[in-house]
C-alpha cells in the first residue's frame, strides 16, 4: 500500500475543516493549509486597492501578483501579504461580504489553486478547502469532505465568534453561512462538492477529536 503524504479536508463554511485539519496534521507531522485564507487574503487587498469587484481581470491580475505566505502553528495561522501582516483583518465583515464573489473568478482561482500546488510539492500536507479533492489535488491519498447542519455550523461559528450561542446570534449567523454556501456551491468554477471519492463524514454531535480520530483510521488503513 502507498503510504499517504496528500490528505483533501473539504466541506462548506464552518464545517470544522481548519481545526480538524490542523490537529490532524500536528499528529501526523504534516504540514498544513487553509486555503479558505488564500481567498480571504486576496479579498483583502482588493478591498484595500478598491479594484471593482465585477472587474474579473483585475481581480485575476492582483491573485496572480500577491505574494501570500501563511504559517501554520497549532495556536492558528499568521499571515503575511506582500510582507505585511493581515491575519487581524481577514474575517472583518467586509472580507467575509466579497470574499464569495471574488472566489468565483476563474481567474483567481487559476492563480491561487498554482500556489496551492506549490505549496503541496513542499511535503507531506493535510489542505482545507472547497475544492481540494475535486481540483487542487485530485490524486489525493485521502479526500475527507464533512458535513454537519446549517443549525450545528452556525452554533459553533457563534460561539467562535462572540462568545454565545443564543438563538438571535444564532440565527443571524445561520443566514449568512446559508447565503455563503449557495453561492460557493453554485459557482460555474470548481464549486463546492465532494468528490466521488471523497469519504463523507457527518459532525454532529461530534467532537473535533472524534472527527479527527475517524480520518487517522482512513490514514492507518491506507499505510
Ligand atoms: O473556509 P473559509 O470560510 O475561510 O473560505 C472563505 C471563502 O473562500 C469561501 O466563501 C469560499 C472560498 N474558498 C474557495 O472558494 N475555495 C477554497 N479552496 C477555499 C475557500
Amino acid at each position: 500500500m502507498p503510504k499517504v503524504s496528500t490528505i483533501a479536508i473539504d466541506g462548506p463554511a464552518a464545517s470544522g475543516k481548519t481545526v480538524v485539519g490542523r490537529l490532524l496534521s500536528s499528529q501526523l507531522g504534516f504540514q498544513f493549509l487553509d486555503t479558505g485564507l488564500m481567498y480571504r487574503a486576496v479579498t483583502l487587498v482588493a478591498i484595500q486597492q478598491s479594484t471593482p469587484l465585477s472587474n474579473d481581470a483585475a481581480l485575476t491580475t492582483l491573485a496572480a501578483k500577491t505574494q501570500i505566505a501563511i504559517t501554520d502553528t497549532p495556536d492558528g495561522a499568521r499571515v503575511l501579504v506582500n510582507n505585511h501582516d493581515v491575519t487581524g483583518s481577514l474575517r472583518d465583515p467586509e472580507v467575509e461580504a466579497a470574499v464569495s464573489r471574488i472566489s468565483a473568478v476563474a481567474g483567481v482561482r487559476t492563480a491561487l489553486v498554482a500556489k496551492q500546488r506549490e505549496m503541496a510539492a513542499a511535503g507531506s500536507i493535510v489542505m482545507a478547502g472547497r475544492d481540494i479533492g475535486t481540483v487542487v489535488l485530485a490524486d489525493a491519498d485521502i479526500k475527507v469532505y464533512l458535513e454537519a447542519s446549517a443549525e450545528e455550523r452556525a452554533k459553533r461559528r457563534g460561539l467562535e465568534k462572540s462568545g454565545t450561542d443564543d438563538k438571535e446570534s444564532v440565527g443571524a449567523v445561520q443566514k449568512d453561512l446559508e447565503a455563503r454556501d449557495k453561492q460557493d456551491s453554485q459557482r460555474a468554477s470548481s464549486p463546492l462538492r465532494p468528490a466521488d471519492d471523497a469519504h463523507i463524514i457527518q459532525t454532529d454531535g461530534l467532537s473535533i477529536e472524534q472527527v479527527v480520530a475517524k480520518i487517522a483510521q482512513l490514514v492507518a488503513a491506507r499505510s
